[in-house]
């Protein structure tokens, strides 16, 4: 990805940093929703290793801290990092690009992203480096945002390339990943998917 992307994905998000908690999917209503998942991931992953991507302020950590036992959150802007209390010990935070993730392969039982695909020019490289960090079986998860004129408003200043969620699972699956499946939320302009790596 282009240093430019990453230079507007940085300066857009640290400005945002002290009103993002107003952001839509932060309302208590879809926390509920999402912790549910969260903790049937747990349930069936082989470990308590996780890794989110583009964590942003820690939405998905806050909600998974006393699921999983050991959670790594990954964000390019360092201002969003800086939001997320890490005081329990088992969070560690890593500021840097999710196309060249810092981990061996093989290492994590699930891997999630929460609005973040739709802020890289080419998600491609992610969804390859989700893959090789996650274990044999492990996870990958999901959700974000589909095209729509608000959304597209919203990022003017931003990198924005919505995905096709018609398209993705065969993305998902060139990456490597089985068990493919992409729900479209029409009523809430937004997608989920879960994948996962081959035994
Ligand atoms: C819309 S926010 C979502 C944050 C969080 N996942 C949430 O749901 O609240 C997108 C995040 O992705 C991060 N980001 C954008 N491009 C990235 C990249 N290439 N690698 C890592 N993080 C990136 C941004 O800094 C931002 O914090």
């Amino acid at each position: 990805m282009s240093s430019d992307v990453i230079r507007a994905n940085v300066e857009v998000h640290s400005r945002m940093v002290e009103v993002y908690a107003k952001e839509p999917h932060f309302r208590p209503e879809n926390q509920a929703k999402v912790r549910g998942i969260l903790a049937d991931l747990r349930t069936r992953a082989k470990g308590g290793k996780l890794l989110d991507l583009g964590c942003g302020t820690g939405f998905i950590i806050n909600l998974a801290r006393d699921l999983f036992d050991e959670i790594h959150g990954l964000d390019v802007t360092p201002a969003m990092l800086e939001k997320i209390d890490t005081s329990r010990g088992n969070i560690t935070l890593h500021n840097t690009n999710a196309e060249r993730l810092p981990f061996g392969d093989g290492v994590f039982d699930v891997v999630t992203g929460y609005a973040f695909l739709h802020h890289l020019e080419d998600f491609r490289p992610v969804l390859r480096e989700a893959f090789r960090v996650l274990k044999p079986g492990g996870l990958f998860t999901g959700s974000d945002s589909t095209m729509s004129f608000r959304f597209r408003l919203y990022h003017i200043m931003d990198t924005c390339v919505p995905i096709d969620p018609p398209k993705f699972e065969a993305r998902l699956q060139n990456a490597g990943f089985v068990d493919a499946h992409v729900e479209a939320l029409p009523n809430y302009r937004t997608f989920k998917f879960n994948a996962r790596k081959p035994s």
